[in-house]
């Protein structure tokens, strides 16, 4: 058996609103097609994933090992073009929106179990409003018993050649079925349904974005913490910067970049917060693009590799130990350069300095050291 998911990504998203294919746009900093991908990848052999073409880089650059077609004006057109894209041995297909990026393994695990077993495999969930059935100007005309009512989701698992020629028949008779199911039943197949998810919502309009992204957050939404040291040599003929600002003293640190300690340690702590290692892997002493280069500069750009990543930066606080020249005077300005280049409100950043009353290294005056921790939150 050859099983394959079949990712329908070739909408536009207009009631989203979002001016673009909403399957693009970011829940807790990874895309929703990314999310729903994701979930399928341990339990098939291969994906197709169907786009619209202008989307089409975009979603490549997501899921470099995927297949792509193209889809169409509808979305039964666009599944046909995507049946038509599996491979010959694939007997096994999961039709999945990729607009329900919170799918779980266990309801993908159930639809796959299911059309073994019966032929088809349908996730839905029971009804919890009761239903009308009613006229265009409103007027109920029906309300079916509630218990026997299920909401379907996807994905929808059959097999290929079966759905591809119920699908076929419909549009030969140019009727659009709003999914795989509704196909499979107009052609005379039975269809066997799973228990799906309530939490497989399907991103239609921004408040499922709300929804989704608070169930994410839960899910996902953790603390990570992280610390980072530094330590430099004062010496003659540098400049003092420390968290970006240039202090007037008669020595400055010495290192390949500009030698702030202060931000270096704080870069420590945020790549290890995330777990991405630390700014000696990141921007090697031997590469001569950071000779001299500002830290800040460094900052800004772990600060924009962490939100890549989804973190947000929820507070940093880094210590300074020095025993002179005083830095009180400029700690505003410090705390403030922090902030920007980390693209978050000062409140956020605490920068402190201590002397260490004369011990050590720092209290003879040879170098500054810092230590920094810093909190990142990740989903919601
Ligand atoms: N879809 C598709 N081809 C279409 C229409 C929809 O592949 N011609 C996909 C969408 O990308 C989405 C799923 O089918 O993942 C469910 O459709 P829907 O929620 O209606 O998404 P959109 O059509 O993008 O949104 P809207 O109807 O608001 O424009
Ligand atoms: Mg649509």
């Amino acid at each position: 058996m050859s099983v394959w998911a079949l990712l329908m990504a070739a909408g536009s998203g207009e009631r989203m609103g979002l001016g673009r294919n909403k399957v693009l746009a970011d829940l807790c900093g990874k895309p929703v097609l990314l999310r729903s991908a994701e979930a399928f990848e341990t339990a098939v052999d291969g994906m197709v994933v169907v786009v619209q073409p202008r989307d089409e880089a975009e979603a490549r650059a997501l899921l470099p090992a995927a297949r792509f077609a193209h889809g169409s004006a509808t979305r039964q057109q666009s599944v046909l073009a995507g049946l038509r894209a599996l491979p010959e041995d694939a007997d096994v297909v999961l039709v999945h929106d990729a607009a329900r990026p919170l799918v779980s393994r266990e309801v993908i695990r159930r639809c796959i179990a299911a059309v073994r077993a019966h032929g088809s495999g349908v996730a839905s969930v029971p009804v919890k409003d009761t239903i009308k059935r009613c006229a265009p100007d409103g007027t109920v005309l029906e309300t079916p018993p509630r218990a026997a009512l299920r909401a379907a989701q996807t994905p929808q698992a059959f097999h290929p050649a079966q759905l591809r020629r119920a699908i076929e028949a419909l549009e030969a008779q140019g009727v659009q079925a709003t999914d795989d199911a509704a196909a499979m039943e107009a052609a005379g197949h039975p269809v066997f349904l799973v228990e799906g998810d309530p939490r497989n919502l399907k991103l239609t309009t921004p408040e499922d974005m709300t929804m989704a992204a608070a169930l994410a957050g839960q899910e996902e939404g953790s603390m990570r913490v992280g610390h980072g040291y530094d330590a430099h040599r004062l010496t003659e003929g540098r400049a003092l910067v420390l968290c970006g600002v240039e202090i007037p003293h008669e020595k400055g640190l010495l290192g390949h970049s500009d030698a702030d300690v202060a931000l270096h340690a704080l870069m420590d702590a945020l790549l290890g917060a995330a777990s991405m290692g630390d700014i000696g892997r990141r921007f090697p002493d031997s590469q001569e693009q950071y000779r001299g280069i500002s830290s800040v500069t460094l900052l800004e750009t772990v600060a924009a590799e962490l939100a890549q990543a989804g973190y947000t930066v929820e507070n940093v606080d880094v210590t300074i130990l020095a025993q002179r020249p005083k830095l009180q005077p400029y700690m505003a300005e410090m705390t403030a350069r922090t902030a920007q280049a980390l693209g978050i409100c000062p409140r956020r950043v605490s920068v402190k300095a201590t002397t260490t009353e004369g011990m050590g290294f720092e209290g003879a005056g040879e170098g500054i050291s810092a230590h920094a921790v810093a909190l990142l939150r990740t989903g919601g």
